[in-house]
């Protein structure tokens, strides 16, 4: 389904506190339950316009509170994200710490987001290897959002696949876990996504075809969408065109269409 996105149509559907989108043919466009993206790009973004790569992330941000407030007005029910990977840890110090700054900062905008649009907030990752003060904030965010339930908005803070399916193996292990008896609903149940839907749709800004550690067991049915935009230019339009590249796909999860 190729389509020019300045032809959706978005209309209110006040009962259900939602938008609803349609193409130029009056069909509904589906919405992914559950988004995953790999914000990538702010480097380059900022190279491009001659910044400091502290400003392309900062940009990032920017573009990424845009993102949220509309994937919950068009009903996504989840949405995760990849803020910093296990493997991000190799770049510079002065890098890492002007992430963490914000990273503390954007938390508070982030905070006021969730409060207004009814968002529960989560880490997927191992946060407790960032700075106190950081996790700190990650805890007292998860807190205070705990009751909110029109989406769920996961933040992958020191996080790579390979990681959590070790942390998950340690902690059964602890527990005495039976692993002859282990199946995909018990790996399912541990990870640090066990409230989190499976993407239906993955996102990846910048071009690269890659999936950098992340959501490994989670995206094993996911539609994939890659785009050549880098992620601080990923507007509200970028990602219609991601959604509606969704709904050209023919979902079948291994199994065969019914003729
Ligand atoms: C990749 O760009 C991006 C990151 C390592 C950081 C992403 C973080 C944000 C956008 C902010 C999210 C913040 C919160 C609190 C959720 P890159 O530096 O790898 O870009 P490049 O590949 O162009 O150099």
């Amino acid at each position: 389904m190729f389509m020019d996105v300045s032809k959706i149509k978005i209309i209110p559907d006040n009962l259900n506190n939602i938008y609803l989108l349609y193409d130029e043919n009056d069909n509904i466009i589906n919405i992914p339950e559950s988004v995953a993206i790999i914000l990538d790009g702010n480097g380059r973004y900022a190279k491009k316009n001659n910044l400091p790569r502290e400003l392309g992330h900062k940009a990032g941000c920017e573009a990424l509170e845009v993102i949220l407030e509309e994937a919950v007005r068009i009903g996504v029910k989840f949405l995760t994200v990849y803020a910093f990977s296990t493997e991000n840890w190799k770049r510079s110090e002065s890098e890492i710490n002007s992430l963490f700054n914000l990273f503390f900062l954007y938390l508070g905008k982030i905070e006021e987001k969730a409060m207004k649009n009814n968002v529960k907030v989560s880490f997927i990752g191992d946060i407790y290897k960032f700075p106190k003060k950081l996790y700190e904030e990650c805890e007292r965010l998860i807190k205070i959002t705990k009751d909110n339930n029109r989406c769920v908005f996961s933040i992958a803070f020191n996080y790579g696949s390979r990681d959590e399916i070790i942390r998950t193996i340690k902690k059964l292990q602890t527990e005495h876990f039976d692993f002859s008896q282990i199946t995909e609903k018990d790996i399912s149940d541990n990870l640090d996504t066990k409230n989190i839907k499976d993407p239906d749709l993955l996102i990846r800004t910048s071009g690269e075809f890659r999936l950098s550690n992340f959501l490994l067991w989670q995206i094993a049915y996911s539609e994939i969408y890659i785009t050549d935009v880098l992620w601080p230019e990923f507007t509200k339009e970028e990602f219609y065109k991601a959604i509606i590249s969704y709904n050209s796909r023919d979902r079948r999860f291994g199994g065969r269409k019914e003729k």
